[in-house]
């Protein structure tokens, strides 16, 4: 049985007054409540509730070195983190990331023991060019290390159009995507593996969305930007998976 992941990615907002947020999060006995806070909080937030994950928003491919501004997946590790996001749509963009870079970023988690969160998604221009499930498939195939398992990665599943803006895709849309995304794991890497591994929805998912979208098959939680920096927000979210 997957079990379901409720993750937050606090992006780049927040400082240590907001951790008391964390404090206030609902931790359901059957699922995984995980943040992702900014890189400085990660140390403060592994601290402020022993119920839920922390984990970075990126890391380095390298665990140090000459690469000023940058930490490294041994440095989380170190600060308390026991998850990562790779390839975030942001990470895509602002920083050009390729999905070899997210791969190698993948392996630097797993080497300390890290849960990789790899993050694809297709933009609004692909999606109405019926090019979704092909970025998909490329993006999943060579952001994903072939040694993943449903120990070491998590696949969240972002719509670039969906995150930040209010749109969600439809559920039929969603369902398209995750099944596809299920097969070609399967594909790869085998039945058992492909069903071990937790898929996530993110972008735009809300209290008043959550148990819509949770219903839709093969997803197993959400990644959750502005909705996660609230307690109040999120606990919301939370509910609506622990019960789904
Ligand atoms: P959003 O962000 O929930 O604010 O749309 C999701 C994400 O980027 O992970």
């Amino acid at each position: 049985m997957r079990r379901k992941l409720a993750a937050g990615n606090w992006k780049m907002n927040g400082t240590g007054a907001n951790l008391s947020e964390l404090a206030d999060l609902a931790s359901p006995e059957n699922i995984d409540v995980l943040i992702c806070p900014p890189a400085p909080l990660v140390s403060r937030a592994a601290q402020a509730n022993a119920k839920i994950a922390i984990g970075g928003q990126d890391c380095h491919t390298a665990q140090n070195g000459a690469h000023t501004g940058d930490v490294s997946a041994a440095m989380l590790a170190d600060a308390g983190a026991t998850y990562v996001l790779t390839g975030h749509s942001e990470r895509r963009t602002d920083h050009g990331e390729r999905n070899a870079i997210v791969a190698a970023k993948t392996a630097a988690a797993w080497d300390q023991n890290l849960i990789a969160v790899i993050c694809i998604g297709e933009t609004l221009a692909q999606r109405e060019v019926g090019e979704t499930l092909a970025v998909i498939a490329d993006q999943l195939t060579h952001s994903t290390p072939n040694a993943a398992t449903g120990g070491n990665t998590v696949i969240a599943y972002e719509p670039v159009w969906a995150i930040g803006t209010g749109l969600i895709p439809t559920l039929e849309q969603i369902e398209e995507v995750h099944d596809f995304i299920r097969a070609e794991l399967a594909n790869r890497f085998g039945t058992e593996t492909a069903e071990s591994m937790r898929l996530l929805y993110g972008g735009s998912v809300k209290p008043s969305n959550a148990e819509y979208i949770f219903a839709t098959s093969n997803v197993d939680g959400a990644l959750v930007g502005g909705a996660s920096l609230k307690a109040s927000d999120f606990n919301g979210i939370i509910s609506a998976l622990s019960l789904a």
